[in-house]
């Protein structure tokens, strides 16, 4: 079964690319069968992934396969790669805002939302409206579990002050969470980051315990 994990918020520059980047090496790593589909029209993956196959005369059969989509189309792009099963998750960074028609559709076809998030105030206020517009979704498509994915987390914080930061959005936090660091500003469509296996593997995990 196809599981399709998607990234999303309402606004841009919440860490949305970067950890879709990250997890969909990671799981490649792993051995599963994975694509990414990338909704913002700049094509900012596919660029990369470009790039560094001329830079490292790479193959591009080493590594994971790359969609492009476009945020209205994309629920239906799902159904189509779902039913060519060939792959066991599909990975989904999403740009469009959590009012678009299209990320609504979106969220009917996804087991789990991951909204990325500083616990920056701004950030914070913005999130709580992500979460507001997704919520309702979940009495729709059951499946659709929602997972506050603190990123961008200076070194002054740890746990708890996140914890305390995202409490009212009264929505699961990931046990791990992101660094700010300036490995997460390279990212990379050809190899995994070592630095974010932990949350990658929490990401799988609570998929895993809520299917
Ligand atoms: N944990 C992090 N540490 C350092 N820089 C980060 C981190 N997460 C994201 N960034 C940087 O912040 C910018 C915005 O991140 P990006 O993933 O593109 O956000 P979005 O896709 O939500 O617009 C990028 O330049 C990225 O490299
Ligand atoms: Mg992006």
């Amino acid at each position: 079964m196809t599981q399709v994990i998607s990234f999303i918020s309402r606004k841009g520059g919440t860490g949305k690319t970067t950890n879709a980047v990250n997890l969909a090496n990671y799981l490649h790593s792993k051995g599963k069968k994975i694509v990414l589909v990338e909704t913002d029209t700049n094509y900012t993956i596919n660029s990369l992934r470009q790039i560094e196959l001329y830079k490292t005369k790479k193959n591009i059969s080493d590594y994971f396969h790359i969609v492009a989509s476009e945020d209205h189309v994309v629920a239906d792009e799902i159904k189509k790669l779902k039913t060519l099963g060939d792959y066991e998750y599909i990975l989904v960074d999403s740009a469009g805002k959590t009012t678009d028609k299209g990320i609504r559709a979106l969220v009917l076809v996804t087991d789990l939302a991951c909204v990325t998030t500083s616990i920056d105030q701004h950030d914070l206020l913005v999130t709580y409206q992500t979460i507001q517009d997704l919520k309702p979704a979940q009495e729709v498509n059951k499946k659709l579990n929602i997972l506050l994915i603190p990123n961008r987390i200076g070194e002054n914080f740890g746990r708890r002050a996140i914890r305390k930061s995202l409490k009212e959005l009264d929505t699961p936090i990931l046990k791990s969470y992101v660094p700010f660091k300036s490995v997460f500003q390279r990212t990379t469509t050809i190899g995994p980051t070592r630095r974010y296996y932990r949350v990658a593997r929490e990401i799988m995990k609570f998929l895993n315990q809520s299917a």
